[in-house]
């Protein structure tokens, strides 16, 4: 099916920046996610892991190798070794061209929750936080309990008073957003699904749980899937969509939110830039 251009309608959907704006910089460095604000995204993603002194930091996979110049589990490493290694350049890419030299290793090194939702923040305009439990089984509820205490360091634990939570929390695991649910139970959270499973296909979700995260993967195979979950009344948050004929079809089936790695584009493509 061939892209078209797709005028904001009365149903606009929110666009997610997926690791930041990853395509062009470093994937959940603070270059990128600065990008991502710079680009208009409406929301940002985030994955954490649990290092073994107990920080939550930004990374996606089990091991360090692919993202940085180190090696070896995040939960074996502490802080402090994680901070030691170069997590900006394996991209082959500048991460903040325009930054201060002092400003440079900030944007490249490991980043961690706590600095990413001071970014948030310190934010010139309003913008969303979705952020995933990697690998909560492991912990044995340690993820959600410092993950917790952070939001509600920040205060963004629970909606505030006028308006909708600007953080959810999102996971594969049914286990770790039930953990999230009774420590803070108003905060949002999203069920992920990455194929279709016998147990979605009537579109319950986890107690509580009303947003749907199904791969886009689902949403080609299963177009009907998103109004099931629709008329269940929840709403769909997909990921990862960066082909603009994927972009069209979300548009087209009136999903909530596209997760992505390139906002930029996707956002020129909904005419909004
Ligand atoms: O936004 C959800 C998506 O990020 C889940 O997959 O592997 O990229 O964390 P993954
Ligand atoms: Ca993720």
């Amino acid at each position: 099916r061939p892209a078209r251009d797709i005028r904001p309608g009365p149903h606009t959907v929110s666009v997610v920046a997926h690791r930041g704006s990853s395509e062009d910089a470093p994937e959940h460095t603070l270059a990128a996610y600065r990008r991502a604000i710079e680009d208009g995204a409406d929301a940002l993603e985030c994955d954490v892991r649990l290092t073994a002194d107990g920080h939550l930091v930004c990374v996606h996979d089990r091991r360090v190798n692919r993202t940085s110049n180190g090696r070896g589990a995040v939960s074996a490493l502490e802080l402090s070794d994680l901070a030691a290694l170069d997590f900006g350049s394996w991209k082959g890419q500048a991460t903040d061209k325009e930054a201060p030299d002092r400003d440079h290793r900030d944007s490249t090194s490991v980043l961690t929750l706590d600095r990413l939702l001071a970014l948030v923040r310190d934010a010139e305009r309003p913008i969303e936080l979705a952020i995933e439990t990697k690998h909560p089984t492991r912990w044995a509820g340690q993820v959600e309990e410092r993950l917790l205490t952070l939001l509600r360091r920040y205060g963004l634990d629970a909606p505030p008073p006028e308006g909708p939570s600007p953080v959810r929390v999102m996971s594969f695991s049914a286990r770790s957003l039930h953990r999230v649910r009774a420590a803070a139970p108003t905060l949002p959270t999203v069920f992920l699904m990455q194929f279709m499973l016998p147990r979605h296909r009537d579109g319950q979700l986890p107690p509580g749980v009303r947003i749907a995260g199904p791969s886009i993967r689902i949403v080609r195979n299963h177009p009907g899937y998103v109004e099931r979950l629709q008329r269940m009344g929840h709403r769909v948050h997909v990921w990862t969509v960066d082909q603009p004929e994927d972009v069209n079809l979300c548009v087209e089936l009136g999903v909530d939110a596209v997760i992505t790695n390139r906002p930029k584009q996707v956002l020129s493509q909904l005419g909004r830039t």
